[in-house]
């Protein structure tokens, strides 16, 4: 039985090879291709099956011919698939990023440029008034110290008027630390003092900033508000240049319609003191803040002599103004972020 059918296992693994070779090659995805490597690797498939009767090949010749065709035919079964396998997945994966493609590009029809809060846009246009006025711009800390937020604007520990400042305290985990003498500042008036401390006279500051107060948020009251100092320190310096500087300041801020009165007030770091109100060009009038001549102890408290200098101070609300600009009607609307309410004033 050998002798006859040896030539013809040669050509079996050839047809076997050649089969294989074609249903790799008609593979058209790496699933079927899948399902074609299983049938060959399969006992059953026809180049097994012909490895299956190697053994009974007794021509020690044929069995050498036979054993070389059937390990060139694997070999080059082995390659086809892995070639196939290459290009199909090479073929899959371009057809994927193909389909999901996302396209990232937009096309606005109007602009949607964000702009400044209408808070900050009242404080740079305060700014470039005073700047105008020929003041310069100084920061202090929100944080403060009981000396710079009470004691040094004269309003020493248990002094009534600080009272009127809802505070809040901080109290840091520090051994060395002294209750309520660490708080988030009530008003800008402190940076007068870090002001007078690192510059010398004249001065002629605004220093604009965030103020905390323990205030139960209404229609007209924030909790964290913004205020603007203003400082002067110089020679010669009378209650009359204080009102000048406000009246021009009414006109440069709100329109040559405007104007500003004084009235007799109080407070502690200033003597005499005066709120402020300017009035609309209706007649109404609004309050707007406070103002005085620079108490002597808050100019020696901050290193000045005031027997050589004298000077004024003002500070006012930033919020109010921006409300009042803009006829908002309850400033806890400016503060919620709804960016409805903030785009009708770009
Ligand atoms: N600091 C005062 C306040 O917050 C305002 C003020 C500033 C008054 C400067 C006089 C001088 O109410």
């Amino acid at each position: 039985m050998a002798g006859p059918r040896t030539p013809s296992l040669v050509a079996d693994v050839h047809s076997a090879r050649d089969a294989a070779l074609k249903s790799i090659a008609d593979s058209s995805d790496t699933a079927g291709l899948r399902k074609v490597a299983a049938e060959l690797a399969n006992k059953k498939s026809p180049l097994n099956a012909v490895r299956a009767q190697l053994g009974k090949v007794a021509d020690a010749e044929e069995k050498k011919a036979v054993g070389r065709a059937l390990s060139e035919a694997s070999q080059a079964i082995e390659e086809a698939l892995a070639t196939a396998q290459a290009a199909l997945e090479a073929a899959e994966f371009a057809a994927q990023v193909a389909n999901e493609k996302m396209d990232l590009t937009e096309y606005l029809t109007e602009s949607r440029r964000g702009t400044a809060h209408i808070v900050t846009q009242a404080m740079e246009h305060l700014e470039d008034v005073f700047v105008g006025l020929g003041f310069q711009v100084a920061e202090g800390p929100e944080v403060e110290t009981d000396f710079y937020n009470f004691e040094a604007l004269n309003m020493p520990a248990s002094h009534p008027a600080r009272s009127e400042f809802d505070t809040m305290f901080i109290e840091p985990h520090s051994p060395n630390h002294q209750p309520n003498t660490v708080l988030l500042r009530t008003h800008t008036s402190p940076v007068q003092i870090r002001v007078m401390q690192s510059w010398k006279p004249p001065i002629y500051a605004i220093m604009p900033g965030r103020v905390f107060r323990r205030d139960t948020p209404d229609a007209t009251h924030m909790p964290v508000f913004h205020q603007i100092e203003g400082l002067v320190v110089d020679k010669g310096i009378t209650f009359a240049h204080l009102a000048g500087i406000i009246e021009a300041f009414t006109k440069a801020f709100f329109g040559s319609d405007f104007t500003s009165r004084l009235r007799p007030s109080f407070f502690p770091f200033t003597e005499p003191s005066a709120e402020f109100d300017i009035r609309r060009a209706n007649g109404s009038w609004i309050e707007l803040g406070g103002c005085g001549m620079v108490h002597p102890n808050v100019l020696r408290a901050g290193g000045i002599d005031p027997e050589e200098y004298t000077g004024f101070a003002f500070g006012f609300g930033i919020d109010r103004m921006a409300k009042e600009r803009h006829a908002v009607d309850d400033i806890r609307e400016m503060y919620t972020n709804d960016l409805r309410f903030l785009r009708q004033f770009t």
